[in-house]
């Protein structure tokens, strides 16, 4: 298992024995823990530690969960809510209805024409609830479980609280005190694991091994990952070297990356990366801001801007080898449409050829870019790019000197929205 960084010009040229000293403070500093932010370096060995206990019962409660439910709803937001997302759209086949339960997701907006919508579609239907945050206390998924928790106690009455789980922090917040309170099923995030880190936590394996995929896999993915990318050698690791681009592209005044993939099931993997990247390095008026496209559909929209806007842009391609499923184009005998010459090739063929044309076109407009290649979409390959991801986020933000695991950012617009509404302490 393998990912491979490519990039638009020589790699090697950025290299220098100062940026080498750099990467192995950043790694002494990272294994030490005196790292800013050490705080929440949990997740650094958490794939290799995580406990067999653990993965037990997380898997016993998702096959319960899938034995008396039809519907599993994940109330959550942020990092409670798109790791889980993320490999579920991953892992799940387009058209297949592969699964007898059905996870919704909830709670990641305020929106009452969808709440509505939801208590209705899930009437008649077995349901369990399982609401996550670290906090306990960010308000948009506690509306949203307020009026799921109402919906659980008028139908189902006092065995409510067995069909709602509680994934919050072990000492403190509003949901564990309700949790305790009303006697509902808890998992804890770890003290040392911030949202957008934990997806290889209850926060993201509950809900995926109730979609009915193998955790245990999905593990042993991130596990390989933290054997290969645990070291800083500049040369050999992807991690790093991804970390390494961006450095120079956003210190050369390339301040947008703009992840493309041609797997429309990697789009939610692409929000993920966004949040992780986005909410771990926008700080001090320093930080690339993420963004995303889908091929060929954005081609035929941003690419013009991507071709010929503003020049701040690089694009980093999600690509993968092999694929599960694909088509030839055949020869036709009315050739109206004027496609025999594509005759003989598959779409999978079609979208490198397309990933080259474009990665050249854009280079061309003056848009560098770098692609990053996995094997093929399965739970040990997904666990392994997410690993990969976040080792390469966090020596992103070093390299910018930035604390990657914190948002102060985000508490403004909560100030805002708490003052206004006259919420008690404010
Ligand atoms: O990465 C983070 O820490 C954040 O994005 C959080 O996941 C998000 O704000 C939700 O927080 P909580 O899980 O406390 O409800």
């Amino acid at each position: 298992m393998d990912i491979t960084i490519g990039f638009s010009d020589d790699y090697t040229q950025l290299l220098s024995p100062e940026l080498e000293k750099r990467l192995e403070t950043i790694y002494n500093d990272m294994k030490s823990k005196t790292a800013f932010g050490s705080d929440y370096l949990g997740w650094l060995n958490w794939p290799s530690s995580i406990s067999q206990e653990l993965l037990e019962e997380i898997k016993t409660t998702a096959n319960h969960i899938r034995s008396t439910s039809d519907v599993l709803i994940v109330i959550g937001i942020g990092g409670s809510y798109l790791g889980s997302k993320a490999v579920i759209e991953a892992l799940s086949i387009p058209f297949e209805k592969n699964d007898s339960l059905e996870v919704i997701f909830a709670g990641h907006s305020v929106n009452g024409s969808y709440l509505k919508k939801l208590l209705k579609y899930i009437d008649g239907k077995e349901v369990t609830v399982n609401v996550i945050s670290k906090s306990g206390t960010t308000t948009e998924p506690a509306i949203a479980f307020r009026f799921l928790r109402q919906y659980m106690e008028n139908r189902y009455g006092s065995s409510a609280a067995s069909r709602i789980i509680v994934t919050t922090d072990q000492e403190k917040g509003a949901l564990r005190s309700l949790a305790i309170e009303q006697g509902y099923k808890r998992f804890v995030v770890p003290n040392d694991i911030g949202g957008r880190y934990s997806v290889f936590t209850a926060v993201g394996l509950l809900p995926i091994a109730a979609a009915g995929f193998n955790i245990i896999e999905l593990i042993a993915g991130a596990k390989k990952a933290e054997e290969q990318f645990g070291h800083f050698d500049m040369h050999n690791n992807p991690a790093i070297q991804y970390a390494v681009l961006r450095k120079r592209l956003h210190d050369n005044g390339y301040i947008i990356e703009i992840m493309a993939s041609f797997e429309e099931r990697l789009k939610y993997l692409q929000e993920w990366w966004k949040q992780l990247f986005g909410e771990s390095e926008g700080k001090n008026k320093k930080g690339i801001f993420p963004s995303s496209v889908q091929y060929s559909t954005d081609l035929h929209s941003l690419g013009q801007y991507i071709q010929d806007g503003q020049r701040n842009l690089f694009e980093t391609f999600l690509m993968v080898k092999n694929i599960d499923e694909d088509l030839t184009i055949l020869e036709s005998n009315n050739n109206g449409d004027e496609l025999n010459y594509l005759s003989g090739l598959s779409l999978h063929a079609f979208n490198k050829v397309c990933h080259e044309a474009t990665a050249n076109a854009h280079l061309d407009g003056g848009v560098p870019h770098i692609t990053i290649t996995i094997d093929q979409i399965d739970e040990m390959h997904i666990g392994h790019l997410l690993y990969f991801y976040m080792m390469a986020c966090a020596y992103s933000a070093y390299l910018l000197e930035i604390n990657p695991f914190d948002q102060p950012g985000v508490e403004a617009y909560k100030t805002n929205i708490f003052k206004m509404l006259k919420k008690p302490v404010y």
